[in-house]
């Protein structure tokens, strides 16, 4: 069997390097193309250490010419929400299957994606977070959201490295929709400041400081107790683990639809 052919875009970011390295240790796979806007000429095996592989890096602007030159089957994209916007579609359109982990895109933006993988017959993984302990995490606390009902009032914290972009992650947003949707409906309340009465809302709030990977907790809080459901990333490689067993696994499912991590975890 030959390899899947697989590029990344954001090849030269924290995450793209670690996949980059993983997919040169897998089995199977195959780099193809690596694009950013930083290191464009120079070999993407230098840049993330390991020697030259013969893969340039490319200027994101050539993205469906270099794609099709190259047979790439996957492309996986750890950038920026308007990076993502913008490569998605073109990839889709040029048969190209995809791995989103880019976080911060907004409802409409995950929408354009969709519909780009509907139209052009792809296949797309798209997840907040392609940890396996997150996955069992989001069920944990659709069940306990499930048991506990409106009667208790929900909180959620994150916490960040102080070089994350967007606030709050997209795995505590995925977090808050899983609870609002097992309680019937939750508005949202980002922080709070001055006089703000709690409400029905599950509360968000994001610290960010130093060089922490990830850390998620729910508090589900009652009279007299409350509940707290946790997972903390020790090492981005929990995320990379996942978002290369999700490019494996994309190729060979049905096309015109979007998974999500649970999906390929099951
Ligand atoms: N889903 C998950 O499991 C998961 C896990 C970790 C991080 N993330 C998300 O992945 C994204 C990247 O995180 P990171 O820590 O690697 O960030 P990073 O800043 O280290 O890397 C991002 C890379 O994207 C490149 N880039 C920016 N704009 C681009 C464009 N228009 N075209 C091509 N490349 C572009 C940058 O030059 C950089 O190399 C963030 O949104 C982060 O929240 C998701």
């Amino acid at each position: 069997m030959t390899d899947t052919r697989v590029a990344l875009v954001g090849a030269c970011g924290r995450m793209g390097t670690l996949i980059n390295r993983r997919i040169l240790e897998t089995e199977g796979l195959t780099i193809s193309a690596a694009f950013d806007l930083v290191n464009v000429g120079k070999d993407i095996g230098e840049v993330i250490g390991v020697g030259k592989i013969g893969v340039p890096v490319t200027d994101p602007k050539d993205l469906a010419t270099v794609l099709k030159e190259t047979g790439t089957e996957v492309l996986v994209d750890f950038t920026v929400a308007p990076a993502t916007v913008a490569n998605a579609p073109v990839a889709a359109a040029a048969g190209v299957n995809l791995i989103i982990g880019t976080t911060g895109l907004t409802a409409e933006q995950k929408t354009g994606i969709v519909e780009a993988v509907v139209k052009n017959n792809v296949a797309a993984v798209m997840s907040t977070n392609y940890s396996i302990g997150v996955g069992v995490f989001n069920k944990l606390i659709r069940q306990a959201a499930l048991y506990l009902g409106n009667d208790y009032d929900v909180e959620i914290i994150e916490a960040h490295h102080n070089q994350k972009k967007d606030a709050p992650s997209g795995t505590a947003m995925t977090a808050a929709e899983i609870i609002s949707e097992a309680m019937g409906g939750k508005e949202f309340k980002f922080g709070r400041e001055g006089v703000c009465p709690r409400g029905k809302e599950i509360g968000i709030h994001a610290i960010r400081g130093g060089d922490i990977v990830g850390d998620h907790t729910v508090m589900f809080i009652g009279n007299s107790e409350r509940i707290e459901i946790r997972h903390q990333a020790h090492s981005r490689e929990i995320f990379v683990g996942g978002a290369v067993m999700a490019a494996q696994w994309v190729v060979s499912q049905k096309k015109g639809v979007v998974y999500d991590m649970s999906d390929v975890l099951n």
